[in-house]
């Protein structure tokens, strides 16, 4: 697995694979891996020639109050899960490589869509990520890109750019990795006390009873949103932040639930925001 820093090192690595005809796997993240981003990585092996994965705290996605500096970094514990999953190529720069002086271009994603679920609370998080994702896949020459259905907004706000921007490359979403318990594998699962990760299990759970309404017949969006408030509610240690239902990958508002829709839920358990979500095919 070779390691590269800079936007040199990557763009030569990347033309050698593409001159010797391979097809290029991307697999963007902040590094901190677990289960969910091996998955990914592990998927693109299993879909491209070769797999370039990209470890970037990516500052322009993050608020002035959100967790920047905070949000862990163990770059050689990463380097060691992603060789197992089988990576070829790591690109690691830092902030300086990325965002030199006179950087100045930003890929906006205009559509009120992107203002719903957790856009609204992140004024400026999806120009952040469709600016560093479309900088890495130019970087890459991807010819596909992975992406977690645990983000489901950012896969839509990707989506519609590289639609609109023609850019050449295939987007695969792969679907939410779980630990055996049901609970949606993320980095924030850590904050958890072993009673809040007991309580954490409301996510899964209500989502599945309203799924479970839905394959049952339940088609009015209120009344299976219903379901899923009512089951949050039952657990005292849940806060709900949103319970939203909508049509995916559109994300507007829907009365019926008649094609692909998203169930989306953002829930605090004691201090830690957690999402989860399940696609319904309509
Ligand atoms: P990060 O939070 O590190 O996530 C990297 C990728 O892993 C995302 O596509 C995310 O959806 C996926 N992922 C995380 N948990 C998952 C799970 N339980 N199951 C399946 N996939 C999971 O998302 C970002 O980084 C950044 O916004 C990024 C796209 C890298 C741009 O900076």
């Amino acid at each position: 697995m070779v390691i590269l820093r800079t936007q040199d090192e990557i763009k030569s690595y990347s033309l050698e694979m593409k001159k010797a005809g391979k097809v290029i796997g991307l697999v963007p993240t902040m590094g901190a891996l677990h289960e969910g981003h091996l998955t990914l990585m592990r998927e693109a092996k299993a879909k491209t020639d070769v797999v370039i994965a990209s470890v970037f705290v990516n500052p322009v996605q993050f608020g002035p109050n959100e967790d920047f500096d905070a949000y862990p970094r163990d770059f050689e514990g990463d380097c060691q899960k992603m060789e197992k999953a089988g990576v070829d190529a790591v690109f690691h720069p830092t902030p300086e490589e990325m965002y030199p002086d006179g950087f100045c271009t930003y890929v906006n994603v205009e559509g009120e869509f992107t203002k719903r679920l957790c856009g609204g609370q992140r004024p400026g998080h999806f120009r952040g990520v469709a600016t560093v994702v479309t900088k890495l896949i130019n970087l890459a020459r991807a010819d596909k890109a992975f992406f977690g259905q645990k983000d489901a907004q950012q896969v839509c706000v990707i989506r519609r750019f590289v639609e609109d921007l023609a850019i050449p490359v295939e987007i695969n979403m792969v679907p939410i990795v779980r630990e055996e318990s049901g609970l949606a594998r993320s980095s924030r699962n850590m904050y958890l006390s072993a009673k809040e990760k007991e309580a954490a299990l409301v996510l899964s759970r209500s989502l599945n009873k309203a799924k479970e309404a839905f394959d049952g017949g339940l088609t009015k969006a209120s009344a299976v949103k219903q379901i899923i408030v009512d089951e949050i509610n039952k657990e005292p240690l849940a806060a709900i932040d949103y319970v939203e239902i909508y049509s995916f990958p559109e994300l507007e508002e829907i009365e019926y639930i008649n094609r692909e829709a998203i169930m989306a839920i953002a829930v605090k358990i004691g201090k830690t925001r957690l999402i989860d979500n399940v696609i319904l095919e309509g």
